[in-house]
């Protein structure tokens, strides 16, 4: 097991010294590199080097613990995005990426100044001082409504979908990415009564965009004047109200006790939520009503319901005392299951849960 973690980080080692001498063209001495986080299938490290008497260089690399296309996929997209539009934005940007090593199955990217949005909302958390930030907080869901719209308008096709193909799509999509989440039985259920709401709805057919397919507060870096998504490893085309009800209903979800954003309520998290979407909306190409968003939202629950029965299949030696991820996943697939749960008994869901 030592030798393991000695040899992997020997190879990160060696890897970021080539990449600093290729891409800086630079000597870089004193390397680095601590781990920052575990994912379900990648962990992520932070690599730092010294260069002389200018600041150290930070690299992010995500290291794949088992095969994964998506990480050949995540470099190409931010290859995109960063040469054909982001590195003129100052303001809204993606990560630079740096490199992307296929034997090694590492892919690097620079790291944004700034902290993740959801340390931001753990931070100013305190009940009592819950209404006095919440100018603050509403101000940071503005930006992040304006990246997101804007991104959506920079990807956009000339194509549209309709609202029901797209619900459709998107639901074939997430079972096919997320598997253990639900029955076969409760997939046909949700199938028709998605469908059956989405006619009901009669909306105008939504244009595709790219959208980034995991657009929540921990894949957002935020400083004074910078705005920084990251993680595009989800990133497909469709319609965008995707990345839309994927926020808020993660808002949502973090409101389950044990989190780092848990000081707030859930009805705190909504009225941010709603904040966001009328920004959203303001700037956005297409509006999305709040029946179209209650819809999408169950794709979310299930999403939520399907990583968190993975992670917990993964890690069933820790016991819920001493893994709080864990009793933080169960709580949250508790949630997400009753959510889902209501949605398939409820005749007119659509309706629900924003609007109060
Ligand atoms: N370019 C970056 N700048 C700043 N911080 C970063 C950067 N890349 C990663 N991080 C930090 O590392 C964490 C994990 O990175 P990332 O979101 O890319 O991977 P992940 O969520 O583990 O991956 P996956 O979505 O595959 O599970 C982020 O939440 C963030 O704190
Ligand atoms: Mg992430």
């Amino acid at each position: 097991m030592c030798c393991r973690k000695e040899t992997l980080e020997t190879a990160l080692t060696n890897r970021v010294e080539y990449i600093l001498r290729e891409h800086y063209k630079t000597s870089p001495f004193n390397i680095r590199v601590r781990k920052k986080s575990s994912g379900l299938d990648s962990d992520v490290y932070l690599c730092q080097a010294d260069i002389g008497d200018d600041e150290p260089i930070r690299l992010y690399t995500k290291k794949s613990r088992k095969e994964r296309p998506s990480m050949k996929h995540e470099y190409e997209t931010l290859n995109h995005l960063w040469d054909q539009y982001y590195y003129k934005e100052r303001q809204m940007t993606v990560p630079k990426p740096i490199d992307y090593w296929e034997d090694g199955e590492m892919l690097s990217v620079e790291r944004a100044k700034g902290s993740r949005l959801s340390t931001i909302l753990g931070y100013e958390g305190l009940p009592l001082l819950r209404w006095f930030y919440y100018t603050d907080l509403r101000e940071q869901m503005n930006r992040v409504a304006n990246w997101l719209a804007h991104f959506h308008s920079f990807t956009r096709k000339t194509q549209r979908i309709s609202f029901n193909e797209a619900l459709q799509e998107d639901l074939e999509n997430v079972i096919l990415q997320w598997p253990p989440a639900l029955s076969l039985m409760q997939i046909e259920k949700c199938a028709t009564k998605l469908r059956d709401s989405a006619l009901s709805l009669d909306t105008a057919p939504h244009i595709i965009t790219g959208r980034h397919g995991d657009f929540d507060p921990d894949n957002i870096i935020i400083s004074a004047d910078q705005t920084c998504v990251i993680d595009f490893a989800y990133f497909s085309f469709g319609t965008p109200l995707l990345d839309v009800a994927n926020f808020m209903v993660t808002l949502e979800l973090h409101s389950t006790p044990f989190h780092t954003m848990s000081f707030h309520n859930l009805r705190f998290y909504r009225k941010l939520a709603n904040d966001f979407l009328v920004t959203y909306n303001s700037t956005a190409d297409l509006p999305f009503s709040k029946d179209e968003v209650n819809l999408y939202r169950v794709l979310k629950f299930i999403r939520a319901l399907g990583y968190a029965k993975k992670a917990l299949e993964m890690d069933p030696g820790k016991s819920l005392q001493t893994s709080p991820r864990a009793l933080l996943q169960r709580l949250q697939s508790m949630y997400a299951t009753q959510q889902i749960k209501s949605f398939l008994e409820d005749d007119d869901s659509g309706k629900k849960s924003f609007d109060k």
